[in-house]
């Protein structure tokens, strides 16, 4: 329209004007654009404080599904209420394909605990239940007799050696609500039949704060309430306290049913559970770390698993040279040597890092495979290292690993479910496992120089 009834001008001051036009109407429609988002223009919307968002109510909320027992038989649920709820109780039933489950449950009554969190105590429940089948599928809910959750599905895991899926993620810690809420879903529609979650360590960033673990519970959602959750402790779960002293946060063992079975203090924070053929170990590597050295080797000795794989949250192999843990990889690192122990699964240095099958200490043909990996938006800078056979920065990632018989998979895979990184172990009697790497696109996702100048969040 206005080139039709332009007049005839010289050709620059006829582009002049157009790039003037063009540049108005750009004007116009960003206005029209943010007058659609504030209907009165120049005002937004009272924002809610996060701990009121997240306060508790009478009905139940933070359902999430652990074990402390073995995962054949045995099934705990935690969750909370507000105060107002003091007896609460769940009901378990073997699922059926239709309703009729409901008349053939049986209830548990639930152990609740107060949980002091801003803007007020919340209770906090939870129920182990028992005696159940290995490889069945059964449906519980929890409430306090008036007032229920849904009913909710979980599968039993088989008695003995089964194919086993599991996906794994480093740090969620920051923006999680918004931000790493895509990631994890993400994560179950890759991987729907996956036992349990791995996650290692820093799953809030201040441990204390209510509000934070609310959005951790809200971005994973119901999905908490079928897959199981496999926690370790990061460092941003042991805040100082007025006494100066870092400590775990009162919230880890009122809302995660762990096992208590490793040492004596560092209850549900290091500890162990068989699974499919396969042993996972958390280490807290927060502290009391050479007691668990020992520990851990004493542990592995009796191994009958075919396969061990690790979880704690500091990397003894780190991403970047100013975050190296020595002290942590000389008490550890001959321990997960001598035991050959398969994957080591790592977060806290915000970045990606993959090892090749490692050649080991001390002389010992380990073959572990070391991973750090972040989950989360906050993102540091890499340094290359020798022993990196992948890497990245600035990606969100989840890992996928699925073990069947004498072969391990494992994928890496980015917020929007691109494949990033991925390899295939094998057992070897009597040897260290063998890789086979599968060929990647490159480059890998790493910052330009003046990027690195660059500190996200
Ligand atoms: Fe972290």
């Amino acid at each position: 329209m206005y080139i039709q009834r332009a007049v005839p001008l010289c050709w620059n001051g006829w582009r002049q004007m157009r790039e003037s036009r063009v540049r108005w109407i750009g004007v116009g429609i960003g206005a029209a654009l943010l007058a659609l988002a504030y209907p009165i223009a120049g005002q937004k919307g009272k924002k809610v404080e996060e701990a009121v968002i997240y306060q508790a109510a009478p009905l139940p909320d933070r359902i999430i599904l652990t074990w402390a027992g073995d995962p054949a038989t045995t099934a705990a649920v935690t969750w909370r209420t507000d105060t107002s709820v003091a007896s609460a109780v769940a009901e378990i039933a073997v699922a059926e394909d239709g309703p009729l489950f409901r008349t053939k449950g049986h209830a548990v009554n639930a152990h609740t605990e107060k949980l002091d969190a801003s803007p007020g105590a919340a209770n906090v429940h939870s129920v182990q239940f028992t005696g159940l089948q290995p490889d069945s599928q059964y449906v519980y809910r929890v409430g306090d007799g008036a007032n229920w959750s849904d009913w909710n599905q979980f599968r039993t895991a088989a008695s003995g050696p089964a194919p086993l899926e599991f996906i794994y993620v480093g740090d969620a810690q920051n923006d999680i609500y918004s931000m790493w809420s895509r990631l994890i879903r993400n994560g179950y529609t890759e991987a729907p039949k996956a036992r349990f979650i791995l996650h290692a360590g820093d799953l809030v960033n201040r441990g204390i704060v209510d509000s934070e673990w609310g959005e951790w519970h809200a971005a994973a959602g119901w999905i908490n309430r079928s897959v199981f959750s496999v926690p370790t402790p990061g460092n941003h779960e042991y805040p100082v306290g007025a006494d100066k002293v870092r400590k775990l946060t009162g919230h880890w063992r009122k809302q995660f049913t762990l096992p208590a079975n490793g040492l004596q203090g560092l209850e549900e924070t290091n500890y162990w559970m068989d699974i499919q053929g396969v042993r996972i170990v958390s280490l807290n590597s927060n502290e009391r770390q050479r007691e668990q050295a020992a520990w851990l080797d004493a542990l592995l000795s009796g191994n009958p698993q075919k396969w061990t794989i690790l979880t704690f949250h500091h990397p003894i192999l780190s991403t970047a040279k100013g975050r190296d843990n020595k002290e942590l990889r000389a008490m550890w690192q001959p321990v997960i040597d001598k035991h050959r122990v398969d994957m080591v699964l790592t977060g806290h240095d915000h970045t990606y890092g993959r090892s090749n099958v490692t050649s080991g200490t001390s002389g010992v043909q380990g073959g572990t495979v070391y991973v750090v990996s972040v989950s989360g938006p906050k993102m540091y800078n890499l340094e290359r290292e020798p022993w990196m056979q992948r890497a990245a920065e600035d990606t969100q990632l989840y890992q996928v690993i699925r073990i069947d018989g004498t072969q391990l998979r494992y994928e890496s895979r980015t917020a929007r479910g691109a494949l990033y990184d991925a390899f295939t172990l094998s057992k070897v009697k009597g040897k260290p496992n063998k890789i086979a790497n599968a060929s990647l696109p490159k480059p890998e996702h790493l910052r330009m120089a003046e990027e690195r100048k660059i500190s996200v969040k």
